[in-house]
């Protein structure tokens, strides 16, 4: 996939490269993610959900205090600038954070409980590019703000998993869930410091990171990916068995619906993801061959989230996939989307009369719905129907100087190769009759409803 290789330095030569982890979408993978977002608007609008879109910046705190401090995320991966009055903004790593600052300025309590809210949206992360990892990413996010039920969590595990059926991936992934607990005394918080004991002298034996979390994320020690932390991870005492008796429930029930809903699942006792706002369930679609690694989809559970930006407690949950992921999975399974880019018509002309006519007929086939491009430059005949070629345009109109005298035009049939003589004022109609009603892209602006 040339455009999503990275590439890093900033000039070959005297030519500028794009910065590392970034990407250039080209019009070949915008199929792609045109046909995701459609999937996803529509999936969204089915269940009820809306769509929000949150500023690409807002202050460094939103994502400081909803994410976490100590986190990869805030600690090592966000890009942070100063504005022209020294304010700390941040480009957005995630979704979450945005929409409730946004939920919480807009009392969006005051409306119908719960909100159900839906985003596509570039994200940026200093990440260390590799296979799946950029710097700049997108998501399609779900979020649903103002309830607390297994069934929600359920529901939106199986919206997940729909997204993924429909675009043809699904079998590549499992669905790997835990319950990472609540804030409660006898629960997350008595798991966390026998999770510290355990790890008291053992420290020589962690990665460099690891050796930190120890002190500032102990719940992170548990998927770091290394040998070495793997299998002290093992041996540490486990979430489940310090559950506290609301939260064993909510999640046994939130099984239960899973199983009545026909999504498998993996209980996965080491899944705590990366952002600190999680409370009970967490969940990721993970590459069955690569595991954790390149996971498509992840979320959870964030009841705690609201009340810590400053709004009432309310709980909530969410989930977010990773466009580019999806698509080059959609690629290597050689999945092909409906195209809507392929043109109808190539309009040919000769001599600046016959120019002046193929403008305007242009104009009135694109708004009869023909997709249509032009050679409107000085080629011969010959060298604009080699141009219709390499358009794989199924038909070719062509005006010279004798169809201007004559009020005609030809309409050249490129697989065929047979061509017809129409009355100029008669093109439109034709080629709407050729090419049939369904292939047309019309649109009406006058659908606006006042
Ligand atoms: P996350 O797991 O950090 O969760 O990201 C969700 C998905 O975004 C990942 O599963 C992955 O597919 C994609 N992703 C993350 N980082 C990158 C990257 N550097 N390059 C390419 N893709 C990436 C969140 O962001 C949470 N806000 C999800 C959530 C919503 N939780 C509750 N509501």
């Amino acid at each position: 996939m040339a455009d999503m290789q990275d590439e890093g330095e900033m000039t070959t030569g005297n030519m500028f490269q794009r910065p590392k982890g970034v990407h250039d979408i080209l019009p070949d993978t915008h199929e792609y993610f045109t046909f995701i977002k459609k999937v996803v608007r529509h999936r969204a609008r089915q269940s009820g959900f809306r769509r929000i879109s949150t500023p690409i910046f807002e202050f460094t705190d939103v994502f400081a205090r909803a994410v976490g401090a100590d986190t990869d995320i805030v600690s090592k991966e966000m890009y942070t600038f100063q504005d022209r009055k020294g304010r700390s903004l941040t480009l957005k790593p995630e979704g979450t954070a945005g929409t409730v600052r946004a939920y919480i300025q807009h009392n969006m309590h005051t409306l119908a409980q719960p909100v159900e809210l839906y985003y596509i949206e570039p994200h940026f992360r200093y990440d260390r590019p590799q296979k799946g990892r950029f710097r700049q990413f997108w998501q399609y996010g779900f979020e649903v703000i103002g309830e607390s039920d297994p069934a929600l969590d359920a529901q939106l595990i199986y919206l997940a998993q729909t997204i993924t059926e429909d675009l043809g991936v699904a079998g590549l992934f499992k669905l790997q869930i835990n319950s990472i607990g609540c804030m409660n005394e006898k629960c997350r918080p008595h798991f966390m410091s026998d999770l510290k004991n355990f790890y008291f002298g053992k420290e020589r034996s962690l990665c460099a990171d690891c050796k930190t979390r120890v002190e500032t994320n102990p719940l992170r020690l548990l998927d770091c990916k290394l040998e070495d932390c793997r299998i002290l991870a093992e041996l540490a005492p486990k979430m489940k068995d310090y559950l506290c008796e609301e939260c064993r429930e909510f999640h046994k029930q939130l099984l239960d619906l899973l199983k009545e809903l026909g999504v498998e699942y993996v209980e996965n006792s080491s899944l705590v993801r990366g952002l600190d706002y999680y409370t009970k369930t967490v969940f990721e679609f993970w590459d069955r061959a690569l595991g954790a690694q390149n996971a498509i989809c992840g979320g959870g559970r964030y009841d705690g989230l609201i009340e810590l930006m400053g709004g009432a407690p309310t709980p909530a949950v969410g989930f977010a996939a990773g466009i580019e992921r999806i698509v080059d999975n959609m690629k290597r399974e050689k999945i092909r989307v409906p195209k809507k880019d392929d043109l109808h018509v190539f309009v040919a002309q000769l001599g600046y009369e016959a120019k002046k006519k193929c403008l305007t007929l242009m104009t009135k086939l694109r708004e009869a719905g023909i997709k249509t491009i032009g050679a409107l430059g000085k080629d011969s005949i010959k060298a604009q129907l080699r141009h219709a070629d390499r358009f794989q345009v199924p038909y070719t109109i062509i005006i010279g100087i004798t169809e201007v005298r004559d009020k005609t035009a030809i309409i050249r049939d490129m697989k065929r190769g047979s061509q017809e003589i129409v009355a100029y004022g008669k093109v439109v109609e034709e080629m709407k009759k050729m090419l049939g009603k369904e292939r047309l892209d019309t649109y009406s602006p006058g659908e606006v409803l006042y």
